[in-house]
């Protein structure tokens, strides 16, 4: 289990997280949601290591991790822009993080990774030569062969969309479950969360407004905020879905 308890951020004078306690199960995959500026990358950032918390503390298993360096800690994380190396191809890429280590880099586990993401036909390509899923798929891959403990996602679907964001959301979630890999996923996109995760952390200026399966976000949103916040995103897209085929498609 992943617990945070009293975990705060400050910036300067800017507090940007509020008293965050969140309990995660092992093998859950958990949206962390919310508006743009509200603390999501900040709070992604602290569980991986890369942030230091300004006071609280987190634990994996029981074991205080929040004082462990990044590297020791043994999480990971799919970057928004996925950080790829141009100048490998997508195999070296994926394999880059293996380079160091006694591991090996032909295993079924592997083999079986590049399957599910559908990688294979892909593998001998120059990064600029793949598309923007494809990308993404090499970035998940790569960031998976390092066997993490906790799989962090920032905003991996941000940059993709119709059918693509479709087919990555649901190999993120195969992928996931089939590793029963602990998950924490960033969006602003309630439509993303709500199908993705099993449990929601709604976020609400750096505060918890809402932890709880999508099923009683929708049901009992806990505040005005969290049920406009839900609303109004996913009116907005049925609003461009009307502007493309029309009311009478809609209703
Ligand atoms: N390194 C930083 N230094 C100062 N302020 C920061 C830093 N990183 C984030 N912030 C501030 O913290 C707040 C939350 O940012 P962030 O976690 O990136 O939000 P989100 O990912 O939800 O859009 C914002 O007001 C942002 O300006
Ligand atoms: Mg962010």
């Amino acid at each position: 289990m992943l617990e945070l308890k009293n975990v705060s951020k400050k910036f300067d004078d800017n507090e940007v997280l509020k008293n965050i306690n969140l309990d995660i199960e092992n093998g859950e995959i958990i949206a962390l949601l919310g508006p743009s500026g509200c603390g999501k990358t900040t709070l992604l950032n602290m569980i991986l290591g890369l942030t230091e918390v300004t006071e609280g503390e987190i634990y994996y298993n029981g074991k205080p991790v929040h004082n462990v360096p990044m590297k020791k800690r043994g999480f990971n994380i799919v970057f928004q822009d996925y950080c790829l190396f141009p100048h490998l191809n997508a195999r070296e890429n994926i394999l880059y993080g293996l380079k160091n280590t006694q591991k090996n880099t032909d295993t079924k586990e592997i083999t079986d990774l590049i399957e599910l993401l559908d990688l294979r036909p892909h593998l001998d390509k120059k990064i600029h030569e793949l598309s923007g899923g494809q990308k993404q798929r090499v970035s998940i891959a790569r960031t998976i062969v390092m066997e993490p403990k906790v799989l962090l996602m920032d905003e991996p679907l941000s940059a993709l969309d119709g059918m693509i964001k479709e087919r990555i959301k649901d190999m993120i979630i195969k992928v996931a479950k089939s590793l029963s890999l602990t998950t924490i996923i960033v969006t602003h996109d309630p439509e993303e969360a709500l199908t993705m995760a099993d449990k929601i952390v709604v976020i609400e200026e750096g505060r918890i407004a809402q932890y709880d399966s999508p099923d009683m976000i929708i049901k009992q949103p806990a505040n005005h905020f969290v049920k406009k916040f839900i609303l109004n995103q996913l009116e907005i897209k049925r609003h461009n879905i009307y502007a493309l085929f029309g009311e009478q498609h809609g209703a």
